[in-house]
């Protein structure tokens, strides 16, 4: 895993998200809208709101590994990624005029399960959790007509994104050791994970996706999507870790290296 470029990608991303400015927009957005909205994002700002202590103690098992040196600063900034997130949702909420949580059922139910193994099962439903906010932050940005809420989900989703590549790498180099029967099941578990999960979320937030015009089942289709794009991808990331591609080493007889 080349943790190095992660490193630098966290380094170089950490100013952006202070920067975005709410001042000067006041928000128009009907109560309808405004009201469930503001909700819903208070319930991702709390998400997004932990210290990461228990995963970064959970990468220390990993950092004498010769392929995972430098994960753990890279998990270090990573936090510090969710916590600008967080940051940044407690302001939107306040430009929406909504209210901040010290505590929601669903998200302890998150952090609960989140350590409950080993890092690998913390970073998968970490993962989960970041699948599901592709899908939440894209329907954000796309139907939410306020400027502010749309640069905030504009530059989360870009992040986002960002982390899934992250864990993608990190699990690819672990399920690369594991059997093929250890992969399926560890597959199967993931899929089932990630179905109860956005049902759950679909019928938590369901005022906000009601609010704007999708429904519970097209929210859970579009996390399915997002799942399977992300299985094929690590699917084809860890055969590749597996069986690397050889170089040729000549070419009709003839040798490419002297
Ligand atoms: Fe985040
Ligand atoms: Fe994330």
């Amino acid at each position: 895993m080349n943790t190095q470029s992660w490193i630098h990608h966290f380094q170089t991303n950490a100013a952006v998200h202070d920067q975005i400015l709410f001042e000067g927009q006041p928000c128009t957005l009907p109560e309808a809208v405004r009201v469930p909205v503001a909700h819903s994002l208070a319930i991702f700002q709390l998400g997004e709101s932990g210290t990461g202590s228990r995963l970064r103690r959970y990468a220390r098992e990993v950092a004498p590994l010769e392929n995972f040196r430098g994960y753990q600063r890279a998990i270090d900034l990573f936090v510090c990624e969710e916590q600008a997130h967080s940051r940044l949702l407690g302001r939107l909420v306040g430009h929406l005029g909504g209210t901040l949580l010290q505590k929601q059922w669903t998200n302890s139910v998150f952090r609960r399960l989140r350590f409950l193994v080993n890092l690998e099962f913390a970073i998968q439903v970490l993962l989960t959790a970041e699948l599901v906010a592709e899908v939440y932050y894209g329907t954000l940005y796309l139907r939410v007509e306020d400027k502010s809420v749309r640069n905030a989900c504009r530059q989360i989703l870009r992040d986002e994104m960002k982390h899934l590549e992250f864990q993608r790498q990190f699990l690819a180099e672990r399920l690369a050791t594991f059997s093929p029967i250890g992969r399926y099941l560890w597959n199967c578990q993931f899929r089932l994970i990630h179905a109860l999960t956005t049902r759950v979320v679909a019928w938590d937030h369901r005022a906000c996706l009601k609010a704007l015009g999708m429904s519970r089942d097209s929210f859970v289709q579009r996390c399915h999507q997002a799942h399977e794009r992300f299985q094929a991808r690590l699917d084809g990331l860890t055969n590749e870790l597996k069986c690397p591609i050889q170089s040729p080493q000549s070419v009709h007889g003839m040798p490419l290296q002297p």
